[in-house]
């Protein structure tokens, strides 16, 4: 069980419960779930408009799933992550704050998703 936090300047924040492991859910499908209004439009990891800040909750656990190579093209072109960063993430396992809702895939943890910033 995770529960997931969206947050959003200007509406109170709203804490789902979200089923883990079926490594199939992603932050959007589980918003969307919840009529929680995070902006998307291609949910393929093309276009950028689902971008959420995402800070993990709970400490050592599993992880959300990596930054998948649409993310960081996408990511790239919106300046949220540098070639530096990938590359410091592949070797230390690090987190990125910034990720696609469309892409990124729940895992058994804790997260605070903020929408709607940049
Ligand atoms: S909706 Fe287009 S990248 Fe997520």
């Amino acid at each position: 069980m995770a529960n997931i936090t969206f947050s959003h300047p200007e509406y109170k924040d709203k804490t789902v419960y979200a089923v883990a492991g079926s490594h199939t859910d992603t932050i959007l499908k589980i918003a969307k779930e919840n009529k929680i209004p995070i902006a998307f439009n291609c949910q393929d990891g093309e276009c950028g408009t689902c971008l959420v800040k995402v800070t993990h909750l709970s400490d050592g656990k599993e992880k959300g799933g990596p930054l998948t190579d649409k993310e960081i093209t996408v990511l790239k072109g919106l300046g949220k992550i540098t070639q530096e960063q990938v590359d410091e993430m592949a070797v230390t396992d690090m987190d990125h704050p910034w990720r696609l809702a469309c892409q990124m895939i729940v895992r058994d943890e804790d997260l605070r998703v903020e929408y709607g910033v940049e």
